[in-house]
């Protein structure tokens, strides 16, 4: 089939990269001109394992375009998926900007029937005013059914999750257009769960506020667990093996981050607010996660009886995961901006992200974990890169001369 994508962030491109791959025509199309040259040049805006082999893969057997004309990407779609940003707005609730804006180009710049997917996570009902949109907006004569399918890509393994996902979910109103989006994904093999536009949109919502819910929960019994003398680790494995419940999302740290759990819990929680429904457990999962990093802190400064002017900290780690240079809501931020107005010196390092705008000018960044540690009269373990994870910690205490670590990640325990 020939597919056109809006919007080359995460999500469009990995979906736009898989669907070449599995033997789409895919374009995509973004209003960023620098990043769709960079993309016809073979190089990925982002650190993404995999996605650099599939871009070249399928651009050099002409299965992947890039271009920053909506006229070209759509010209030969039979569909057409927006994956688009929906950023947090005001009150916690989404902002619908680009989506709207992306309704009103496919409307303006399509000449045939389309079918439109909703990729980009969206509040209830966004579907039907995407429809509405284009509606309004498209030449009279012509047909669009719109269909709503969430992704549930990781970053860092969303080229894996996207081949192998425990399910796709397809939310349409049109049977019509529901087989045609389905029969896109017919060789991947994964499990389909057919649903209506608006249950789509919230089994989204609804996942990532579970395990944003799970992860608060295993943080707060971490709490409990040090104030008693009990070790989560072995708490989440022996309560993970009861397979209602699974040990995934039972590991206890400093908190989540990135760009979808910090902002889907803050969305679904207004959605709740404005349809007056109760919804207090995703609202203290919020604040739980709010106040893990401010713990984190406050266990160094209590370390150094409040006394952190002229110390020197290393920060092991930078970006909300391992395996992504993403910072966007990474704890390490608010972590380093408390330490910072506290007096502290930060050394950091992460094995991909080199340097973060926000705090250039006022942290130091090192080459290496071990340079990183020299001298150092605490450690701080931020990220759990593997790099970390599988170091030689003797060494490393070494190095330090026997600084304090800091595990915010529970790394260390079985070491
Ligand atoms: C998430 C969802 O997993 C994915 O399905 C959705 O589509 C997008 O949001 P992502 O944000 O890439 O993916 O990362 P994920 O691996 O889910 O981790 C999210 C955050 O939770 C990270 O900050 C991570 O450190 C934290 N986390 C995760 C924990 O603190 N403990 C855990 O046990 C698991």
């Amino acid at each position: 089939m020939n597919v056109g994508i809006i919007g080359t962030g995460y999500v469009g491109l990995v979906t736009g990269a898989v669907l070449s791959d599995i033997g789409h025509v895919v374009t995509c199309l973004d209003i960023n001109e620098e990043k769709i040259n960079r993309l016809k040049k073979g190089q990925s805006p982002i650190y993404e394992p995999g996605l650099d082999e599939i871009l070249a893969r399928n651009t050099a057997t002409n299965r992947l375009y890039f271009t920053t004309n909506a006229q070209e990407a759509f010209a030969q779609a039979d569909i057409i998926f927006i994956a688009v940003g929906t950023p947090q707005g005001k009150d916690g609730a989404a902002d619908l900007s680009y989506i709207e804006q992306a309704a009103k180009d496919i409307a303006i710049n399509v000449d045939h029937n389309v079918i439109v997917v909703v990729k980009s996570t969206v509040p209830v009902g966004t579907n039907d005013k995407v429809e509405e949109i284009i509606l309004e907006n498209m030449p009279p004569g012509l047909q669009v059914h719109v269909v709503s399918n969430p992704e549930f890509l990781r970053e860092g393994h969303a080229i894996n999750d996207t081949f192998y996902g425990d399910r796709i979910v397809i939310g349409a109103e049109n049977s019509i257009a529901r087989d045609k989006v389905e029969s896109l994904f017919k060789s991947l093999n994964i499990p389909i769960v057919h649903t209506n536009r608006r249950s789509a949109e919230m089994i989204k919502y609804a996942s990532n506020a579970f395990l944003a819910v799970k992860i608060s929960y295993i943080n707060q019994i971490s709490n409990l667990c040090e104030a008693i003398g009990a070790d989560v680790n072995a708490v989440a494995d022996g309560v993970g093996m009861d397979h209602r419940i699974g040990r995934a999302f039972l590991n206890a740290g400093i908190g989540y981050g990135g760009s979808c759990f910090p902002k889907d819990t803050e969305a679904l929680a207004y959605l709740a607010r404005k349809n007056d429904v109760n919804l207090s457990i995703v609202q203290s999962a919020i604040q739980a996660n709010g106040e893990q990093r401010h713990i984190f802190v406050q266990k160094v400064i209590s370390y150094f009886k409040g006394e952190l002017v002229g110390k020197k900290i290393a920060i092991l780690g930078l970006a909300f995961k391992p395996n992504t240079d993403d910072m966007r809501e990474a704890p390490a931020i608010t972590i380093i901006e408390e330490l910072l107005k506290k007096g502290a010196h930060i050394k950091a390092y992460d094995p991909i992200v080199k340097d973060v705008t926000s705090l250039n000018n006022k942290i130091k960044y090192a080459n290496t974990k071990e340079q990183c540690v020299e001298n150092v009269d605490a450690i701080l373990i931020v990220t759990e890169w593997e790099e970390f994870v599988e170091a030689d910690w003797k060494k490393i205490k070494m190095i330090s001369k026997d600084a304090q670590v800091f595990d915010g990640r529970n790394i260390l325990t079985n070491k």
